[in-house]
């Protein structure tokens, strides 16, 4: 039997589920303000400011408040934009799509900025810097902001993955221009599709709002703060439903709930996967210390990409899914028009070839995490 035809038993990710979820839905749609701007999505950002410090639009994911980002930053032709190569697509198709050159960079052990290559590569079209926060921990942001504050660029941290972690004391997502967060299902705390754009730059507040609300002045308007309700920038449909908004509120309700079962789950496959894994040659994707996690991913990664298709075949062959991420964008079919030269890339090559993730989430199980921790100790004996 090859192993495509073996059903899953264990997925890689489940969005977290609890009682009470659908009851939350029900009162959204029985308020009757089910779009953007309802009583669950002023919850929700009166909730993250609060939890943040930094005032917080609610949007309808991360790589639309990436895309925000970049028309907040007035993004244009000519601007030299740097991105890692190791990251999803959208932080640097975010900036693309206003015509900017993006300048990959490398990424560090941990899969974030390598702050020594972005170092050489700042130059005088640079206009702004976008460190990804791989797996919820990020590179040495007072570094990165010294670098760049030093030449005026601008900072918009991709923090999707990185709800509830902390540098050095502070949320990250928090430190540069603007943050932008995703509540994309595979998150720890998700609303199906959504996100968030944290605005640690006051100045671009009061245009953050205009552009998520079309270009226009609408939640002036509806405050009493401005007479008519016009077209006023550019903009587009960027504010979440609050049906979403209504999802979010029932598991940032439970965060600590979640963030304790995946520092338990997380901390489990450490004990049990650490000397094995090492055995072969592979390592754990720990996170630096100036970090306090949320553990978002418990990736492993193994010497060789042959090493981890074997791997992610043995765990299918068992039911489980163990996916791997990302191609790099500097050698990716859209990304490679950028002209970047393959060798400055070895630590994002090692993480691209070699990274796989286990599966990780609220409601898994211990006997299915057991089950998990049993198929890669078998696939170490024998890899
Ligand atoms: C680093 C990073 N940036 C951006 C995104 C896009 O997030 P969204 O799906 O909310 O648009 C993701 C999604 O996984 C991501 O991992």
């Amino acid at each position: 039997m090859s192993s495509r035809s073996i059903p899953i038993r264990i997925p890689f990710n489940r969005p977290p589920h609890f009682e009470g979820i659908s009851s939350i839905l029900t009162r959204a749609v029985e308020h009757g303000h089910t779009s953007s701007g309802g009583p669950f999505t002023k919850e929700c950002e009166a909730f993250l400011g609060a939890l943040l410090g930094v005032p917080t639009l609610l949007t309808t994911s991360c790589t639309h408040s990436l895309e925000m980002a970049a028309l907040l930053l007035d993004t244009g032709p000519g601007d030299e934009i740097i991105v890692p190569s190791f990251t999803f697509v959208s932080t640097a198709n975010a900036f693309a799509l206003r015509g900017a050159r993006i300048r990959f960079v490398d990424c560090d052990t941990f899969g974030n900025i390598s702050l020594d290559h972005l170092e050489h590569v700042l130059g005088p079209a640079t206009r702004a810097v976008i460190p990804v926060h791989y797996a919820g921990n990020s590179c040495d942001m007072d570094r990165l902001l010294t670098l760049c504050r030093g030449r005026g660029l601008r900072v918009v941290e991709d923090a999707a993955q990185t709800i509830g972690s902390k540098f050095r004391g502070r949320p990250l997502g928090t430190l540069g221009d603007l943050g932008c967060l995703s509540f994309h299902e595979t998150k720890n705390i998700s609303s199906g599709e959504g996100g968030a754009l944290l605005v640690g730059n006051g100045d671009l507040l009061r245009r953050s709002l205009h552009l998520r609300d079309k270009g226009t002045n609408r939640q002036e308007f509806s405050l009493g703060m401005a007479e008519k309700y016009s077209w006023i920038d550019l903009g587009s449909s960027w504010a979440l439903s609050d049906l979403n908004a209504a999802y979010l509120v029932s598991q940032l309700a439970r965060m600590d709930t979640i963030m304790d079962r995946r520092k338990l789950l997380w901390l489990r496959y450490a004990e049990a996967l650490q000397a094995p894994v090492t055995k072969i040659g592979g390592r754990i994707l720990e996170s630096p210390p100036h970090n306090t996690p949320n553990y978002h991913l418990f990736a492993v990664v193994w010497p060789s990409g042959a090493v981890r298709d074997r791997f992610i075949r043995h765990m299918a062959g068992r039911g489980i899914l163990t996916p791997f991420h990302y191609v790099a964008l500097h050698s990716s079919p859209y990304g490679s028009r950028f002209g970047s030269d393959p060798q400055e890339f070895p630590q994002t090559d090692r993480l691209s070839n070699g990274l796989v993730r286990l599966p990780l989430f609220f409601n898994l199980t211990l006997p299915d995490q057991d089950d998990v921790i049993d198929s890669v100790i078998s696939f170490v004996k024998a890899p």
